[in-house]
């Protein structure tokens, strides 16, 4: 059996890390999004480092790659995350896992050493939603609760996701297929950097994750009269985005007065006819919530309903709420947390995810277990995101005790 050699690791994945890295829709700043020609270009090269390390490859009908080492039986150990990325990209989030998932099948495949269990490692093209007013589809495909109404949903060409899957090559006849079976999935496991400070204020390169904060994202439309800027009166104006200024002030002041339970942010705002010498009629915020109690957010997500009504009603305006994703929080297997706690060899820092991640789907498949990396500053979805390659070759080097230990 091949040692385990960290800093190795660390160095192959830091060029990995770059070379994925450097697969963007444009020159200056990282964005790959869901089934676009860069998620193709990803996809090929994560396939091309499977096929190097001894796996064989295959692809889903939402795109996911699939590199597999067999085993003596017909369960598989699941590990995987996401090569898609949110617009203006770290090189980290979600990379590291596929390719720490990688760079440890191959040390058993090189090896030629076979498990009592099989290894899948997974490269799903959707965790961030940057394409599509939905996520996860990649994921929900292989847990087998892919959500078919989405397949109407349009990107903002007006694209459906149908008619994406189909511009890549898949069809959406194949979708089930794309769903393990129950009997067949072990576990599903995935390396990620922590995207937040506690690993580092601890001092501690890697964490054992505990449970994935739930979301609900609501999409709100306020409808005001459109009008010329140097004319309509201050009191007759039916302004929709001071309206959404509002509501974005609401949501954070919510979010304070909860002491941690909840984050809110509201990252997304469309004003329809936008200029500077007219009063916005129409605009679009999308609220991001997150919890890591079920009963917090929805306690917020009720409070913040009834005052955004009040602040539309006081200004005239039409409001439209739509809850677009609702996501429960979702716990990570003891025994899981268990084994990786054992593979860091002794008491490692235990900490909740805030950040939303594959596993929330393949949560409804099998157990789930993550292990965080400690990440610069706890910066993400920046492109100032930085893990270190001794941390990451620390992680690769814990994911392979991991699996040595793993009993399906
Ligand atoms: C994905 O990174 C998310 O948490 O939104
Ligand atoms: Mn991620
Ligand atoms: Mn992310």
């Amino acid at each position: 059996m091949a040692d385990i050699d960290p800093s190795a690791f660390g160095a192959r994945a830091e060029s990995m890390i770059h070379i994925l890295g450097s697969v963007s829709a444009e020159p200056k700043r990282l964005v790959r999004r869901f089934l676009s020609p860069e998620h193709r270009r990803a996809a090929d090269i994560v396939a091309s480092w499977m096929q190097e390390e001894g796996l064989s490859v295959s692809e889903d009908a939402l795109g996911t790659v699939r590199g597999h080492w067999p085993g003596s039986g017909a369960m598989r150990l699941l590990i995987g995350s996401h090569i898609d990325t949110v617009v203006d990209a770290g090189m980290f989030d979600g990379p590291f896992g596929v390719i720490a998932g990688i760079l440890a099948a191959g040390h058993f495949a090189r090896a030629k050493n076979r498990l009592p269990f099989g290894i899948d490692v997974l490269a799903f093209g959707d965790e961030e939603g940057s394409r599509f007013p939905a996520t996860l589809a990649s994921s929900t495909a292989c847990a087998g609760i892919f959500n078919m109404a989405s397949l109407d949903l349009a990107d903002r060409d007006g694209e459906t996701l149908a008619q994406a899957i189909a511009h890549y090559g898949k069809s959406v006849a194949d979708i089930p297929a794309a769903a393990y079976p129950r009997d067949q999935a072990a576990a599903y496991v995935e390396v990620h950097i922590e995207q937040g400070p506690v690993l580092e204020h601890r001092n501690q390169p890697l964490g054992v994750v505990t449970s994935i904060a739930g979301q609900t994202y609501l999409n709100v439309e306020l409808f005001g009269e459109a009008g010329h800027a140097g004319t309509v009166p201050m009191l007759l104006r039916r302004d929709a985005l001071a309206g959404a200024a509002e509501i974005i002030l609401l949501a954070e002041k919510l979010a304070r007065d909860s002491k941690g339970d909840v984050v809110a942010t509201v990252g997304h705002l469309d004003i329809t006819a936008k200029a500077s010498n007219v009063v916005a009629g129409h605009v679009v915020l999308i609220a991001d919530i997150r919890s890591g109690s079920e009963s917090a957010r929805a306690q917020f997500v009720e409070r913040f309903k009834t005052e955004m009504r009040a602040i539309a009603e006081r200004r005239y305006l039409g409001l439209l709420v739509t809850t677009t994703r609702e996501v429960p929080t979702t716990p990570c297997d003891p025994r899981l947390q268990e084994g990786f706690a054992a593979a860091l060899g002794g008491q490692p820092v235990k900490l909740a995810s805030g950040a939303g991640h594959d596993g929330t789907a393949m949560a409804k498949l099998c157990p789930i277990g993550m292990l965080f990396v400690r990440c610069r500053g706890g910066i993400s979805h920046n492109p100032a995101e930085y893990a270190s390659p001794a941390d990451m070759g620390l992680a690769v080097a814990a994911l392979i005790r991991f699996i040595e230990g793993f009993k399906p």
